[in-house]
């Protein structure tokens, strides 16, 4: 009988949580009205559903409603943040962008896309633990940047960015601050006020949400961002992206996150304790190495190299037995090393020995240890057949 692999990809993405289902199921059939007819109760019911999951998410940020624009994911709100904002402040005679070399190519692709136009961009390297130097984001903000991009939690190795401070910098320099928190949201702390970001981009299905749905946050006062549409048409979204809003998604979105928030402190701790028993049980074995910082990072996220073992080989050992990746699942297609193993200095062969485990909220300390035995024999097997 074929038996399902154990999920440990977390980072790529999660399954629905029942209950996200449960509320998402009525916009799908009884309720499905388009939110933006004005005329009849078919869109008044969406529309207030739609307000509703845009309160849920504006008061999980500390944002106002008016600032959430809902997109198809984080791609999308990264793209519209990064384009946009270039596209609105270029005519001010400012043509600069700041990023980090371990952003997600949803941040990094419309970088180079905006310097193929003429825009220059600087990508600041990480340091050995992935985490940005502050002291070389002050000296690289220039009087013509316009925009830093710095993404709160990383998608390979889970490291958090100290948000407070990169804000706190932007801000004394009068440039706005963007963060890609599709990785954070709803399981490390987001308040735009308090890191003073101007624009946030976030995804559902990184939380138990449904796929294909995401915002972006932007900011209507001190200062007011200028956002360039980037998606133009019916001119929902107060301009920012046009298209009908998919009801089931939103509310499933914002029952997410909402979700997320309360179950928060609990997620953390089966999350770390499972990380924590997984890093554990992998030690047993010598030449296991920890990517990324080891406490400032997400709690369900372990990324290691493993020492004297080929990539490939290492993945298909464990192919019918783990759901794992081995760099992020978004670049998977690629055969290249992660870029970001390599900006933490990793050497080729141990960014391609790598394993991204990805716990989520339903996985057991018994699949753990399952994992756990199986990594190693791996491990083991293909070390003597060297
Ligand atoms: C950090 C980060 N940014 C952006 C994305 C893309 O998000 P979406 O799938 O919602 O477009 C992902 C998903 O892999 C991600 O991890």
């Amino acid at each position: 009988m074929y038996h399902r692999p154990i999920y440990l990809d977390a980072q790529a993405t999660t399954p629905v949580d029942p209950s996200v289902l449960q509320a998402m199921l009525p916009y799908f059939t009884e309720q499905f009205g388009n939110p933006a007819s004005v005329t009849h109760a078919y869109g008044w019911e969406a529309e207030a559903a739609v307000q509703q999951a845009r309160e849920t998410l504006a008061a999980a940020i500390q944002a106002t409603p008016e600032e959430i624009v809902f997109t198809s994911g984080a791609t999308e709100a990264n793209n519209l943040a990064i384009k946009g904002v270039a596209e609105a402040y270029f005519g001010q005679g400012r043509h600069h962008l700041i990023t980090i070399a371990t952003e997600h190519h949803a941040v990094l692709d419309p970088c180079q896309y905006l310097q193929s136009l003429g825009f220059e961009v600087t990508i600041l390297p990480v340091q050995p633990d992935g985490l940005l130097d502050l002291e070389q984001l002050e000296k690289a903000i220039r009087p013509d940047t316009i925009l830093v991009s710095v993404m709160a939690a990383n998608n390979e190795i889970g490291v958090i960015q100290p948000l407070v401070e990169i804000g706190q910098l932007c801000h004394q320099a009068n440039v706005l601050f963007h963060t890609d928190a599709a990785q954070a949201i709803g399981k490390t702390p987001l308040d735009v006020n308090a890191q003073q970001i101007d624009l946030m981009s976030l995804t559902a299905h990184k939380i138990y949400g449904p796929k294909g749905i995401g915002a972006l946050y932007v900011r209507r006062r001190n200062p007011r961002v200028q956002l360039a549409a980037q998606l133009h048409g019916g001119g929902h979204e107060r301009g920012w992206r046009s298209g009908t809003l998919y009801t089931p998604q939103i509310v499933g979105f914002a029952k997410a996150v909402e979700l997320g928030l309360t179950r928060l402190d609990q997620d953390t701790h089966h999350l770390l304790s499972l990380r924590d028993r997984l890093w554990q049980n992998l030690q047993m074995l010598d030449g296991i190495l920890l990517n990324g910082h080891p406490t400032q990072r997400l709690p369900g996220n372990l990324n290691i190299s493993v020492e004297g073992v080929d990539g490939q080989a290492l993945l298909l050992g464990l192919q019918p037995f783990v759901a794992v990746s081995s760099g992020s699942a978004c670049s998977s297609t690629k055969i290249e090393p992660s870029h970001v193993l390599r900006a933490i200095g990793r050497s080729d062969p141990l960014a391609y020995a790598s394993l991204r485990f990805g716990i989520s909220r339903f996985n057991t300390p018994e699949e753990i240890d399952q994992v756990s035995d199986r990594v190693i024999q791996t491990i083991q097997a293909l070390r003597q057949a060297t």
